[in-house]
């Protein structure tokens, strides 16, 4: 029988990962076990107070059946205070905080709550393909706003055309910013809300890092500012070495929530109320995020002075797990992430046009810049470093 598949996932541009894949693979075949700073997810096991109290609720709720769709009376709760305590904002509970099952999946299914077909969903790039993917499956068009260095990796409002924003239904921004390590000062975060408010469009802010930064001040986050038309989601994955349970929330006002919630009844049966226990464990516990900052701060300092050792603009990350990293002058990104898998060097990362999407001009922001995601162990990042002072570029 002939398949047929929709034109949704037939439209879906595939990753071009192959040519640096085939690279991977040939240093393997050669005996050769690569240092990957490809992917973003942590290689430290989550803390062992987390597991335990995901083991101790497995038989605590040995029957209880689905979990809630809205996420557990104390899940929320725990997210209500910790919101209180991050942010120093009061929301409630039953209307204002609803669980996901982690971010990438509210992400995605975000747009089936607001977006009609002809609806524009505005996305940054570099982002989190999430974003614009979602837009998509919902039958919307996603617009790409370009974060570029000049501008501190924050969108330039003034590049949306006025056709374009009164098509807009959302707006997505994420600070700590994925890739570029971007931190947003709080006027940016006002003007985009004043300007979505202005024009009838949704805040949905992904603040995912909020908790992996490396200057003494908490970075800020929306509901700081408003929550009239804004969300925010929130996810365990990174601050508490929890990508593996899937557990996340969302947050801010209540109309979005509510209609947020109508949709994902209809999709999923919400996170594993055990895994909601562990969440509430490690939501109520600050010193393992504390130690996860310092272990990523180091390993950003060691790979960051090798880069600048080896020649290579300083591209320090003010946030995040990501070194957003310039290649030398003329040099493609692609051609940058294979000079890093020469055997004698043997590390990969992901060029930065496969993670960019083209705006509608056709700039491609990803061009000659590599991400390294700050996943391997100290040691490995120390080896790696030793190994990239040897290259000259
Ligand atoms: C910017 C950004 N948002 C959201 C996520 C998704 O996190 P989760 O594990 O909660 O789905 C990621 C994961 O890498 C991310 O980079």
């Amino acid at each position: 029988m002939e398949i047929r598949v929709s034109r949704r996932v037939r439209e879906l541009s595939g990753y071009a990962f192959a040519e640096v894949d085939q690279r991977v693979e040939k240093l393997r075949q050669a005996g050769i076990d690569p240092i990957d700073f490809g992917v973003g997810d942590p290689t430290q096991p989550t803390p062992e107070f987390v597991r335990k109290a995901c083991s101790e609720a497995l038989d605590a709720r040995a029957s209880y059946g689905y979990p809630s769709y809205v996420g557990d009376p104390g899940f929320r709760d725990a997210a209500a205070e910790w919101i209180s305590r991050r942010f120093g904002v009061e929301l409630d509970p039953q209307t204002e905080i609803t669980s996901t099952v982690g971010s990438k999946e509210a992400v995605f299914h975000f747009a089936e709550g607001f977006v009609d077909p002809g609806d524009v969903v505005i996305c940054p790039t570099p982002g989190y393909p999430p974003y614009s993917r979602g837009a998509r499956f919902a039958e919307g068009e996603p617009f790409f706003l370009p974060l570029r260095e000049s501008n501190g990796f924050l969108p330039d409002l003034s590049e949306i055309p006025p056709s374009v924003r009164d098509r807009t239904r959302i707006f997505w921004i994420s600070y700590p910013n994925s890739p570029t390590g971007a931190l947003a000062p709080e006027a940016f975060l006002a003007e985009v809300l004043a300007y979505c408010g202005r024009y009838g469009i949704i805040v949905a802010s992904d603040e995912a890092y909020t908790d992996i930064y490396f200057s003494g001040e908490k970075p800020r986050g929306v509901l700081e500012v408003s929550r009239d038309g804004v969300v925010a989601f929130f996810s365990l994955s990174k601050r508490s070495a929890m990508t593996g349970y899937r557990v996340g929330f969302l947050a801010g006002d209540k109309k979005v929530v509510e209609v947020f919630r109508k949709v994902k009844t209809n999709l999923d049966s919400g996170t594993p109320t055990f895994v909601q226990d562990a969440a509430v464990a490690a939501l109520s516990d600050e010193s393992h995020v504390v130690e996860m900052r310092d272990q990523y701060r180091r390993k950003r300092d060691i790979l960051v002075d090798a880069l600048v050792g080896a020649g290579l603009p300083e591209c320090r990350p003010e946030a995040t797990l990501y070194v957003w990293q310039k290649a030398p002058s003329g040099m493609e990104d692609v051609e940058f992430a294979k000079a890093f898998l020469d055997p004698e060097v043997a590390i990969v990362t992901t060029p930065g046009t496969w993670i960019a999407e083209p705006t509608a001009s056709g700039e491609n922001p990803g061009k000659g810049r590599v991400r390294f995601a700050l996943v391997p162990s100290v040691e490995a990042t120390e080896l790696a470093a030793e190994r990239i002072r040897r290259m000259k570029f």
